[in-house]
């Protein structure tokens, strides 16, 4: 009797199902390093939603939340889009339910707002905006709103606020936040930058202002690579979730890259982003489910938006 054959690595076996399926692997940078090292690229929501655009794979499988791989199928409808967990939400698109917007929007009618809604949103949120920013493009994107019109700017008041301390221009700022980057205070950031005091800081825009205020850079995910690879120094203290670190060490080996802590943590989990495991990924690839599906009156209000921030942001 011949032995059984050894069982296929897992990370073997995913290679060999996206192969048989003709898949393609995007994984965002706040994923576990397992799965980041499995994928076909790992970016931020920008390059993602590009890469989704683009692609020629028959299957999307979307590492990240729930919102990152409606996009996905937002803009490319002829895909199979699936994901490791289609449990993986966002506090930030929780903030803000579609019929709350839109009855917002119908009690303000005579504001006529140019409503831009950053990335982390629900179809239905997309559906009902102008425009949709990342934090990759949306000081460029603000700075091209018609002058004439009031903007509101949905759902983080965080990203907004920076936002508009970086471009001059008002908005109505929706009130809504990730909660992952409210948690870092300027107490906690405070007495990591005592423990380094040769440190620089780079902070996610969603962090609250107390905190921005700490750092030398404030920038989205993808450009905390460049950041981080350019700076004249070797320690540097990183404000947003920890999956980033997998990524930026990577990139930069020569870096001291420390996480920052906040006052209950020495880094920050997005429990949302760390329910994809390589074992789900294995399995949404095998089964093809779970699928991201939506009713196509919804998918093509939302992908007006989304086609106009792809143009504008190039
Ligand atoms: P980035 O687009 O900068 O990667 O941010 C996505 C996100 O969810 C941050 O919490
Ligand atoms: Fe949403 Fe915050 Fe998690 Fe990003 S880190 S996916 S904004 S909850």
């Amino acid at each position: 009797m011949t032995a059984a054959a050894p069982a296929l690595d897992l990370k073997e076996e995913i290679l060999a199902l996206k192969q048989a399926r003709n898949a393609v692997i995007l994984a965002h940078n706040y994923q576990t390093g397992d799965i980041q090292d499995v994928a076909d690229y790992v970016g931020d929501s920008l390059g993602l939603a590009y890469h989704a655009k683009e692609t020629s794979a028959d299957v999307i499988v979307f590492c990240g939340v729930h919102f990152m791989a409606e996009t996905a199928k937002i803009v490319n409808p002829g895909k199979i889009v699936v994901l490791p967990d289609a449990d993986a939400g966002c506090s930030l698109e929780q903030s803000c339910p579609a019929p709350d917007l839109e009855a917002f929007l119908k009690a303000n009618a005579e504001k006529n707002y140019y409503v831009i809604a950053y990335i982390n949103c629900s179809a239905g949120v997309k559906a009902l905006c102008d425009v949709i920013v990342t934090s990759g493009n949306a000081c460029k994107i603000v700075n091209k709103a018609p002058a004439d019109r009031p903007i509101l700017f949905v759902p983080d008041e965080n990203l907004g606020a920076w936002v508009m301390e970086q471009t001059g221009r008002k908005m109505d700022l929706w009130k809504g936040n990730c909660y992952v980057h409210v948690e870092f205070t300027r107490e906690s950031i405070r007495r990591i930058k005592d423990e380094y005091p040769e440190a620089l800081v780079v902070a996610h825009p969603e962090c609250t202002q107390a905190v921005r205020l700490l750092a030398d850079e404030v920038c989205s995910t993808e450009k905390m690579i460049g950041f981080c690879r350019n700076a004249p120094v070797k320690d540097i203290i990183v404000v947003t979730e920890s999956g980033m670190l997998h990524r930026l060490s990577k990139e930069c080996p020569d870096k001291n890259l420390i996480a920052g802590p906040t006052d209950r943590c020495a880094c920050a989990d997005c429990r949302y982003m760390k329910m994809n495991t390589l074992q789900k990924l294995r399995d949404c690839l095998a089964n093809l489910a779970p699928r991201v599906e939506m009713d196509e009156a919804v998918r093509s209000r939302a992908e007006a938006p989304l086609l106009r921030m792809l143009e504008q942001s190039k």
